[in-house]
């Protein structure tokens, strides 16, 4: 049985006095909650701020990215152990915004898995396509492409320790979902990609959706096969719809 994770990714926003308010409300909401994995993803400047907000709740910390190398001269750049010394568990890694804007490639997304991995932390590997890939009917062939290349890299029995987030572009901030039955798909494509190298690895992985999930269209996407819970962005960053969203996983 794989039990549900609602990650919240706040991307560029917050300020410290927000970000009191919004876990304050998250972790008073949660306190009920023990069926669910829950996290959030703050900005680099905050994780040491919410470290010490989660201390004793039963949320995670995890980082919105890393750098694939070990600490050196890079300058600006953050590297896996300085995740670790603030207490994150999770990086999300390859996520649609680095790959447009930073020109994260398909390998440099799989060398940072791999950096992620060797640090202990759990990867939350982004894969999804863009509205122009998935009308001209390439979608599965784009999602395979990014998977096939961290598999490559680190191979299927790395990936147990992973969690997969399937994210097509045009839903993500737009306010267009994607069907849960165009998201099954998907997922369900995902794994038995996995599946095709280890079929228990496959079984056991956790697959989130994102783009646009809300408190009304939580349930319904969580109640497919394939779908293992959420990576939230928008919906992240007020604490009743992330709750609501972790209440529908409940
Ligand atoms: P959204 O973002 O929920 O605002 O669509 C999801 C994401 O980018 O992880």
């Amino acid at each position: 049985m794989r039990r549900i994770l609602v990650a919240g990714n706040w991307k560029m926003n917050g300020s410290k006095t927000s970000i009191g308010h919004l876990l304050g409300g998250i972790v008073s909401g949660l306190a009920q909650v023990s069926d669910v994995d829950v996290l959030v993803c703050p900005p680099f400047p905050y994780l040491a701020q919410v470290q010490g907000l989660l201390v004793g709740t039963n949320v995670a910390l995890g980082a919105q990215n890393a750098s694939e190398h070990p600490p050196g001269a890079f300058t600006g750049e953050v590297a896996v152990e300085m995740l670790t010394d603030f207490g994150c568990e999770y990086v999300i890694v390859g996520h649609s915004e680095r790959r447009a804007l930073y020109g994260e490639t398909d390998a440099q997304v799989a060398h940072k898995f791999e950096t992620v991995q060797s640090a202990g932390l759990t990867p939350i590997l982004c894969l999804g396509e863009t509205l122009e890939e998935r009308e001209s009917g390439v979608t599965e062939t784009v999602v395979a492409r990014q998977l096939d290349a961290v598999l490559e890299r680190v191979g299927v029995k790395a990936i147990a320790d992973a969690v997969v987030a399937y994210e097509p572009v045009w839903a993500i901030g737009t306010g267009r979902t994607a069907s849960p039955d165009q998201a099954q798909a998907v997922h369900a494509f995902i794994r038995a990609r996995v599946a095709g190298h280890d079929t228990q690895v496959a079984q056991a992985l956790r697959i989130l959706y994102g783009g646009s999930v809300k408190g009304g269209n939580a349930q319904e996407l969580f109640g497919k096969q394939d779908i293992d819970g959420g990576l939230i962005g928008g919906a992240s960053l007020q604490a009743d719809d992330f709750l609501a969203i972790c209440h529908a996983a409940h």
